[in-house]
């Protein structure tokens, strides 16, 4: 049994590596059992669950929605909030007790939460019914740890980062639009952030196996692949090379694939030639993630950001006027640790001044292990909450104006599947990232459509399908 050790790495032989793909792939083993798989966090987490689902589906097991009817509950989890943590500990107190009525039912806990020391502890002492933990490092460990799980509890987290692997196989959500890792980990230790410290030091992959992966995923019919990495603008930058994102970005729009997205893209690392190459290329996709964290430069300072307001603002300008029709949103955070009134005020006029299409907003929360959390705090949770809201109301605000902007407007949206807004509709995004809702057709699902704007929602746009006829 390993808990986590501060220095403790995988770094697998290749033989080592084919023993566990064999083991993934030929063991059938459970045949007609069923997995459930509850994924927390980010679009990394939402992919590393992909991985997950190839390796359950290579045992044999198949999908339930439904826990209860679960033979394995897989959980891949989240370390970047407080809030991920405790809904992981509250679905774990419904599976102990689902436990007692099903004593062989398997329950594996993984992803980023288990890399910290203090939830591993927890999970060994309080949790003993979970039978596997598994970290961000060993996602492949997970088949061979099924086959082998005995009655007591397998507890393997590696807290350095091994070897990359390639050839991954992926259970893909999706048949049209794909996530991509072009690489892993991040070197930025932003101040309040567990990331570096979950998923470990910054690893590009080579850009031939990306650019493999991107020729196979076209040829197989994808329309969309999504470039996926913590900080993706810093890509190659831990490689002995000279190639850089722009460079990949580049290439990867040379394969011809429709539609181009990346996330997530660090302010202090984005270049000129990025900007230039995504004006360039009809098929990368004019829409950016650009976190701004905070608009005050003093507590830009404390995050560790790199960037003052100015220099934002003025990041974000250039690209504005470089890319005709650029969609941009961002995360903010409030109630850093001694964020005044004046701090906050900074954060609004930066948001009055941008006018985001859209923004992911949070509470700062200390993550144990972080700089920030030894930071002492004096504002209170009333006040943060209230900032929330402020900032929340101004954020839809200009939300709903962008997509106001819209109505009337032709675009092309790629159909991805059935819209929740009722039977009879169908939905999927714009080039730009705006989720549009269509009334009509379930055989336009996994193909890019022509559709007139009918409404703007603050979240969201509804649509008609546009047929054109020569006349
Ligand atoms: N508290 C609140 N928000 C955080 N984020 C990351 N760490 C924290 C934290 N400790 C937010 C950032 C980041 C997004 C993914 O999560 O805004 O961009
Ligand atoms: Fe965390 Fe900063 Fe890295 Fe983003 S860039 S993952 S916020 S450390």
């Amino acid at each position: 049994m390993n808990l986590p050790d501060l220095k403790k790495a995988k770094i697998r032989s290749d033989e080592e590596v084919k023993t566990i793909e064999a083991t993934n792939l030929k063991s059938n083993k459970f045949a007609g059992k069923k997995y459930f798989l509850k994924t927390y966090g980010c679009q990394m987490n939402v992919h590393d669950s992909e991985e997950i689902k190839g390796i359950l589906k290579n045992l044999g097991f198949s999908e339930t929605l439904d826990y209860e009817e679960a033979d394995i509950i897989v959980l891949n989890t989240c370390a970047i909030r407080e809030n991920a943590h405790d809904k992981v500990f509250g679905f774990l107190g419904r599976v102990k007790h689902l436990k007692k009525e099903k004593p062989d039912l398997l329950v594996a806990v993984g992803g980023c939460m288990p890399q910290q020391n203090s939830v591993a502890n927890l999970l060994k002492e309080k949790y003993p019914f979970v039978n596997i933990v598994f970290g961000t490092h060993n996602i492949n460990d997970l088949g061979k740890m099924i086959v082998d799980a005995k009655s007591k509890q397998d507890i393997e987290v590696y807290s350095i980062e091994g070897n990359i692997y390639e050839n991954i196989e992926y259970d893909r959500d999706s048949k049209y639009c794909a996530w991509v890792n072009i690489m892993y980990g991040c070197d930025k230790f932003c101040t309040y952030c567990i990331v570096p410290f979950t998923r470990g030091k910054q690893r590009s992959r080579k850009m031939e196996d990306i650019l493999e992966e991107v020729q196979k995923l076209k040829d197989e019919g994808y329309l969309e692949v999504t470039l996926l990495g913590q900080n993706v603008n810093a890509y190659g930058k831990d490689l002995d090379t000279s190639y850089d994102f722009a460079t990949l970005l580049e290439n990867v729009a040379n394969i011809g694939i429709e539609r181009i997205r990346f996330v997530t893209s660090h302010p202090w690392d984005f270049t000129d030639k990025m900007i230039e190459v995504i004006a360039k290329y009809p098929n990368i996709m004019p829409y950016i993630h650009l976190p701004l964290q905070s608009g005050s430069s003093k507590i830009l300072k404390l995050m560790g950001r790199r960037y003052t307001k100015e220099e934002y603002l003025e990041l974000y300008r250039k690209i504005k006027d470089s890319i005709p029709g650029v969609s941009i949103t961002t995360d903010i955070i409030v109630g850093f640790p001694n964020e005044t009134d004046e701090d906050f005020e900074e954060t609004l006029d930066v948001v009055n001044k941008c006018k985001f299409d859209g923004a992911f907003t949070f509470i700062y929360s200390p993550r144990e292990g972080t700089p920030a959390a030894l930071i002492k705090d004096s504002i209170s949770m009333e006040v943060k909450e209230k900032r929330l809201q402020i900032l929340n109301n101004l954020v839809n605000d200009y939300s709903l104006e962008h997509n106001k902007e819209y109505v009337g407007k032709l675009v092309k949206v790629l159909v991805t599947e059935n819209s929740l807004k009722g039977t009879d509709k169908v939905c999927g995004y714009t080039d730009t990232m705006k989720l549009v809702n269509i009334d009509g057709a379930k055989e336009d699902i996994g193909k890019i459509i022509n559709v007139k704007i009918t409404e703007a929602k603050s979240f969201s746009l509804d649509g008609e399908k546009v047929i054109f006829t020569n006349i």
